[in-house]
C-alpha cells in the first residue's frame, strides 16, 4: 500500500498538515488528493490554524512533470489552492528547501507564510516551455507586486526569502525551529488577513513595462513561453475570476506546445544520462587530492573547476615559467568569478591555499585521480602517465582530457587498466557545463562511477560516451562543419549559413563559431587523417585554403569573416566570397541559392544523422545522451530539445529525404542511419 502523502497531527488546537512526496514533494495527483483531504479533515476537526509544511530537504517544489504528457486529473491544482485559500481553517504555509511554482502557487492560497532562513522562492514554469496553471501569475503580482511577478515569472528568476520578505512575500523568517515557530506565530496571529486573490495587484508604469518586455524578448531568443508569461502576469490587473481561467487555459494548451515537449525532453534527458546503466549500484571513490598534468588553457581551466569544488590540486608543468602561466591562468580565472560576485575575497584566498604546482612526478604520490591535459600528442600523453604510473597508487584513476586521440592507445601497458578513463572537458573547463566521460573496454563500473561522482561535485553534466573519433560532441561537430562547407561549395556563403543556424536558435553559426576557437587545430586533425581518407568521399578544401593564407579565425583579424578592428568587427569577406566562387567554378559546380530553412534542414539532418549512428554503434547509450552533449557543449537551442528530439519527433520524413538527397551528391562520405534509413 502507498504511504500517505499526506498526514495531519493536532497540536494543541492546531492542525499540522505535512506532506511527504520524496524527493521534492511534488504535487502529483496523489497529493492533491491528500492535500484536499486534508482541508477537510482540518475543517472537521475544527483546528484554530493549520501549517503546511513539507518533509524531508524542501517544501512543496514544483509539479509532477511525469504526469503532464497525459491529461490532467483531478482534483486539479487551481481548486486545491482555492480550497485552502477559502478555508474555514486558516493555512500557514511553513516553508524551508526551494518552494517553486505549484509550490509556492500552494503557499499562496495560505493565509501567512512563513520560512526558514536561506528559503529560495520561484516560478520555473517558464523554463519547461508553460506559464503557472494554479493561479501564480494571478496571485503573485497580488501578493508582491507586478514587478517583482514579472521577472520571477517570465525569466524564472529565484529569490531568497530576504527578498521575497521585502516584498511582502512572507509574513516572517526564522532562523530554526520551523514547526515550532510556525506554532508559535498561530497562536500569536488570529486576525486573517484578505485572500490574496481579492487583493489588487500592484502595475508596473507603462516605462517599466515596455523595459521588462524589451529585455524578456532578447532574452528569449526564439521562446514563445517568457512573452507567454508577461502577458499573463499583465491580466492579474483584472478580477481574478477572470484572469485565472485565462491562465489555466493558456497552461494546459502549453503542456502540448513543441516547445514545451522539448524542454520537458531536455529535463528528462539531463536526469536520464546522470545515471547510465553501467553505474547503478556501484559505490564510487572518494576523490580529495587530484593531480592536473599540463596547465596551459585546458589544465588551468580543470584546476580551477577542481578548486571551486574544494578540492587539493597539484599541477604538474615542464618548466618553472609554464607554472607560473598555470598560476596567473588559475588566479584570473578566480579573479573573474570574484567580479561577478560568483565568489568572495575570502573565498578565492581559500581556493588557491588547495593549488600548487611543480614539476616533479614524485608530487603525485598520494593523489586519488590524476587528470591529463598536456599537448595532443600519443607519445607526450604516454610519458605522463608513465611517469605518474611510477609514484601514484596502483588504483589512483587516471585521465586524460584528449580530443580526438584513442585512449587505448595513450593508456597502452599501464598498470590496472581499469582506472583509465578519458574525462573530455570542454572550453572553458572552469564554466562549460559538458563532461564526456570516456569508457575504455577495460575502465571498471567504479572508475566510471566515481568520473559521474566527481562530475557532480564540479555542477557538471557526464555524459557517457565509447570511444570513436571525436567521441560524441567533436564526431557530430566534424560531420556538421563537412557538410557546412558542402553547402559554401554548392552555393551558400557562411554568413549565410550562420544567420540560418541562429535563426534556428543556435547560440553561432558554424563558422562564426570557428572563427572563435580557431581553425588551426580541425586543420590540423584534417591533415592527419588525409592519408587515410576515403578516396571516394567528397572533400571540400575551402577551410584548408583559408589556413594556408593564414586565415585562422578572430584572433589572426582573418577568418571565415574579416575583423577590421578586433573580434567584435566581424564582417561578412569579400575575399572569402571570392574563393568560395572560384572554388566552385574550379569544380564545376554550379551554384544555387538555398533558403534559409533549406540550409538550416540540410545541416540538422546531419547532424541528427551522425548522431543516430553513434547510437547505432552504441557509442552513446541512448539518444537523449547525444541530445545533452549538443545542449551543454555546443549552443544547441534547448527549447529544441536537443537534434535527436527535434529530428525524431518533427523531421523524420523531411531529413530521412534530405539524407538521401545529399549522400548521393557526396560519394562515400558517410552512412545513412537505420533511424532515417527505414
Ligand atoms: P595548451 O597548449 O594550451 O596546454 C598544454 C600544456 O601542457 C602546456 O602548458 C604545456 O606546457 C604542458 N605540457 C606539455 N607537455 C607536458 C609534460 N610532458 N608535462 C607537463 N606539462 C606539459 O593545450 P590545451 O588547449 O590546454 O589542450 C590540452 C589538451 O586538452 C589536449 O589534449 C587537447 O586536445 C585537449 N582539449 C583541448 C580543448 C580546447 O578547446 N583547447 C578542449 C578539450 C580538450
Amino acid at each position: 500500500m502507498q504511504a500517505q502523502l499526506v498526514t495531519v497531527d493536532m497540536v494543541d488546537e492546531i492542525a499540522i498538515v505535512r506532506v511527504d512526496n520524496p524527493p521534492v514533494n511534488a504535487t502529483s495527483t496523489a497529493m492533491r488528493i491528500g492535500l484536499l483531504d486534508a482541508v477537510h479533515e482540518v475543517e472537521q476537526l475544527g483546528a484554530l490554524a493549520a501549517i503546511l509544511i513539507g518533509k524531508g530537504r524542501t517544501f512543496i517544489a514544483g509539479g509532477d512533470m511525469s504526469e503532464f504528457d497525459a491529461p490532467p486529473v483531478e482534483p486539479h491544482l487551481p481548486d486545491v489552492v482555492q480550497a485552502i485559500e477559502d478555508s474555514s481553517v486558516p493555512f500557514i504555509a511553513a516553508m524551508h528547501g526551494n518552494v517553486l511554482g505549484g509550490g509556492l502557487e500552494i503557499a499562496m492560497g495560505c493565509a501567512w507564510r512563513i520560512a526558514l532562513e536561506g528559503t529560495k522562492f520561484g516560478m520555473p514554469e517558464v523554463n519547461v516551455g508553460l506559464i503557472p496553471g494554479a493561479g501564480g501569475t494571478q496571485r503573485l503580482p497580488r501578493l508582491v507586486g507586478t514587478k517583482l511577478a514579472l521577472d520571477m515569472c517570465a525569466n524564472g528568476t529565484m529569490i531568497k526569502a530576504e527578498e521575497f520578505y521585502s516584498a511582502g512575500g512572507v509574513d516572517l523568517i526564522v532562523a530554526a525551529n520551523l514547526e515550532i515557530e510556525a506554532i508559535v506565530f498561530a497562536k500569536k496571529n488570529k486576525c486573517r488577513p484578505s485572500k490574496i486573490c481579492t487583493r489588487t495587484a500592484l502595475q508596473c508604469s507603462a516605462e517599466e513595462l515596455e523595459l521588462a518586455r524589451t529585455q524578456i524578448e532578447k532574452k528569449a531568443r526564439g521562446r514563445q513561453a517568457p512573452l507567454l508569461n508577461f502577458e499573463a502576469v499583465q491580466w492579474s490587473a483584472e478580477p481574478f475570476n477572470v484572469g485565472q481561467p485565462k491562465e489555466r487555459s493558456l497552461h494546459l494548451e502549453l503542456r502540448q506546445s513543441d516547445e514545451s515537449k522539448a524542454l520537458r525532453h531536455a529535463f528528462f534527458a539531463e536526469r536520464s544520462v546522470a545515471k547510465p546503466s553501467v553505474i547503478h549500484g556501484v559505490h564510487p571513490l572518494e576523490i580529495k587530492k587530484v593531480v592536473v598534468v599540463g596547465g596551459g588553457l585546458m589544465g588551468s581551466g580543470i584546476a580551477t573547476s577542481l578548486l571551486n569544488a574544494g578540492k587539493i590540486v597539484t599541477l604538474i608543468e615542464r618548466d618553472e615559467s609554464a607554472c607560473e602561466q598555470a598560476i596567473q591562468r588559475v588566479e584570473q580565472n578566480l579573479t573573474a568569478a570574484e567580479k561577478r560576485g560568483l565568489i568572495t575575497s575570502e573565498q578565492q584566498l581559500a581556493r588557491l591555499k588547495l593549488f600548487t604546482t611543480t614539476l616533479d612526478y614524485r608530487d603525485s604520490n598520494g593523489h586519488d585521480l590524476a587528470i591529463e591535459a598536456v599537448f595532443e600528442d600519443v607519445a607526450v600523453k604516454r610519458k605522463v602517465f608513465n611517469s605518474l604510473g611510477k609514484f601514484m597508487d596502483e588504483d589512483a584513476i587516471l585521465a586524460t582530457n584528449t580530443s580526438y586521440l584513442d585512449p587505448q592507445n595513450i593508456f597502452e601497458g599501464i598498470a590496472n587498466p581499469e582506472r583509465c578513463v578519458g574525462l573530455h572537458f570542454f572550453s572553458p573547463a572552469h564554466i562549460m557545463k559538458l563532461l564526456e566521460v570516456i569508457y575504455l573496454p577495460q575502465t571498471s563500473a567504479q572508475t566510471v562511477s566515481t568520473a559521474f561522482a566527481l562530475a557532480k561535485t564540479l555542477r557538471k553534466t557526464a555524459v557517457l560516451s565509447g570511444i570513436c573519433d571525436g567521441f560524441i560532441g567533436n564526431r557530430i561537430l566534424a560531420a556538421y562543419r563537412r557538410e557546412a562547407e558542402f553547402l559554401l561549395a554548392d552555393g551558400a556563403l557562411p554568413e549565410e549559413v550562420d544567420q540560418a543556424m541562429r535563426d534556428f536558435g543556435m547560440a553561432m553559426g558554424p563558422f562564426e563559431a570557428q572563427d572563435m576557437s580557431g581553425l588551426q587545430i580541425a586543420w590540423a586533425n584534417r591533415k592527419l587523417q588525409a592519408q587515410t581518407r576515403n578516396p571516394n568521399m567528397r572533400y571540400v578544401t575551402i577551410a584548408d585554403h583559408l589556413c594556408e593564407i593564414e586565415r585562422f579565425g578572430q584572433h589572426s583579424g582573418k577568418g571565415w569573416y574579416d575583423y577590421p578592428s578586433g573580434p567584435k568587427s566581424k564582417v561578412a569577406s569579400e575575399d572569402v566570397t571570392n574563393i568560395i566562387e572560384d572554388y566552385s567554378t574550379a569544380n564545376n559546380i554550379t551554384r544555387r541559392n538555398y533558403s534559409n530553412d533549406e540550409i538550416a534542414d540540410r545541416l540538422l539532418a546531419i547532424i541528427a544523422n551522425e548522431g543516430a549512428l553513434i547510437v547505432e554503434e552504441g557509442i552513446a547509450e541512448n539518444a537523449a545522451a547525444v541530445d545533452v552533449v549538443k545542449l551543454h557543449g555546443y549552443g544547441f537551442p534547448r527549447w529544441r530539445g536537443g537534434p535527436m528530439h527535434f529530428a525524431l519527433q518533427h523531421k523524420r520524413k523531411a531529413f530521412s529525404q534530405i539524407l538521401k538527397q545529399s549522400a548521393a551528391e557526396s560519394g562515400e562520405t558517410y552512412l545513412i542511419a537505420a533511424a532515417f534509413r527505414d
